[in-house]
């Protein structure tokens, strides 16, 4: 799936989630995530925790500003910001179409911190996602 001679683009945000933790809305997310993201080449990671979603995900150029474009418009959250959108010549979750983790341990600890995703160093949220990544 990975071709190292091309850069792999990838793209971190938060949004706020519609709908509430252990919903069926994250289970009809993610089996389009696994579909689609299996089938263009992407992989990351989706978390939730506090009404927030943050996720990272990466692959060839082209599929990230697609899907960056789709959860624009995807009402089932709102409130889309970037944490940053960059390139690497590695993946970091080159085991995931999509994995996912919420929030029952409320690990980032936002809520408790009364913080949102930004308030916390990007590096910190990439971190965090890997080691959930890899139980
Ligand atoms: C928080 C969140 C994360 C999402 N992550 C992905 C993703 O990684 N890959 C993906 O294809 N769709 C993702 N989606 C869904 C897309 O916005 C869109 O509904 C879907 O790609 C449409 O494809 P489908 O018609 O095959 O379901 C996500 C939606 C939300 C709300």
């Amino acid at each position: 799936m990975l071709e190292t001679s091309q850069p792999v683009h990838n793209v971190l945000y938060w949004s706020h989630c519609r709908c509430k933790a252990f919903d069926v809305t994250d289970i009809e997310i993610m089996r389009s995530s696994i579909r689609n993201n299996a089938a263009n080449g992407l992989t990351g990671f989706l978390y939730r925790e506090a009404g927030f979603y943050v996720q990272l995900f990466e692959g060839p150029k082209s599929a990230v500003e697609h899907l960056h474009k789709t959860l624009l418009n995807d009402r089932r959250h709102y409130g889309f910001q970037l944490i940053f959108a960059s390139q690497s010549n590695q993946r970091l979750f080159v085991d995931w179409s999509m994995g996912y983790s919420n929030d029952a341990a409320n690990q980032l600890g936002l809520a408790s911190q009364k913080i949102q995703p930004s308030d916390l160093p990007a590096e910190n949220v990439v971190n965090f996602l890997q080691n959930i990544s890899v139980g």
